[in-house]
């Protein structure tokens, strides 16, 4: 098994590689380019209207599995945080809904990204929003810092996802809610794909069960916790995502187990305000969408 450090550089090298490719605008489906749309998982997350004010740049460096900004329920005036914030799409769909007196931050590792994300929110022309280099398992922010903590596909990224959980309840105030998309998996995962690095790397192996999930959030502190599927994957998507002989191991399977979900929860405390589904995307297995993905 590779170490928590040797995951992390490997993980900076792909998303750094990956904002450079996004930064010259190239696109193409899932299987069609072998490196930023090597991943497997791909779909289209939102809705038209919401990108209209996005440059594309923005829109053409997502690389998440699911719209945490639709789930979050942001209302004027709340600070948000995304960790990992990539080339910063939900931070600019964040800004614009918390609005003028809100404040949306994007905490990402990769200093390309940064500078995507940065250059991204300039094209926007959006002041409320801030980037911030550093890890989501030692957030730089105080504690009770923020209304809102959302991600898009990076928590599954983390080699110490009790960290980053433990970080997120410290930076939420207290009745703050969490709203994350991420790659989850209903069991086990075959060997070959746990001791893949790529696919470490693409969102899958370091994904974890529904229960182990709810239990680090519990012990982290967090209450009234909800995760639903809203994507289940096959083989298809796996052989797509570039995964090599993992992707061999695990062919002919249908549903491999794995999911894109939405995961809710809340910090104790202060007034809570639960996050809801406006417009979950449910897609169905083995839908082909283009798009981009982790
Ligand atoms: C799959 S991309 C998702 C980007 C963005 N959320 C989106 O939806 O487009 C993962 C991002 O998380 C960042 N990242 C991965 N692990 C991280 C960590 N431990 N701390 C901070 N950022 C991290 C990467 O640099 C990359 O920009």
């Amino acid at each position: 098994m590779p170490t928590g450090q040797e995951i992390k550089e490997e993980v900076r090298k792909r998303y750094g590689e990956a904002a450079k490719k996004a930064q010259a605008s190239e696109s193409g489906g899932c299987c069609g380019d072998e490196s930023l749309e090597e991943s497997a998982i791909s779909s289209t997350l939102y809705a038209t209207d919401e990108l209209q004010h996005l440059p594309p740049e923005a829109v053409v460096a997502s690389l998440g599995c699911g719209n945490p900004v639709a789930v979050a329920a942001l209302s004027e005036g709340e600070s948000v945080l995304d960790l990992g914030s990539g080339g910063g799409i939900d931070v600019l769909l964040s800004a614009r809904r918390v609005g003028p007196r809100g404040k949306a931050y994007g905490l990402d590792m990769t200093d390309e990204m940064l500078d995507l994300a940065r250059e991204n929110a300039r094209k926007a022309g959006v002041s409320n929003v801030q980037f911030l280099k550093g890890e989501m398992e030692a957030v730089p922010l105080p504690n009770d810092e923020v209304d809102v903590i959302i991600s898009n596909c990076v928590v599954n990224l983390s080699p110490d996802k009790d960290a980053v959980l433990r970080e997120a309840f410290r930076v939420l105030k207290p009745g703050g809610r969490l709203a994350i998309a991420d790659i989850l998996t209903h069991g086990v995962l075959p060997k070959a794909v746990e001791e893949s690095m790529k696919a470490w790397t693409g969102c899958i192996a370091g994904a974890l069960t529904e229960a182990d999930y709810g239990s680090k959030l519990a012990a982290a502190g967090f209450e009234n916790i909800e995760i639903e599927s809203f994507r289940e994957y096959t083989a298809e998507d796996a052989e797509c995502g570039g995964l090599g002989d993992a992707a061999k191991e695990i062919a002919g399977k249908g549903s491999l187990g794995i999911f894109s979900g939405v995961v809710r929860a809340t910090k104790p405390g202060g007034e809570a305000k639960a996050a809801r589904d406006e417009a979950l995307p449910v897609v169905a297995a083995g839908d082909d969408q283009p798009g981009r993905c982790c």
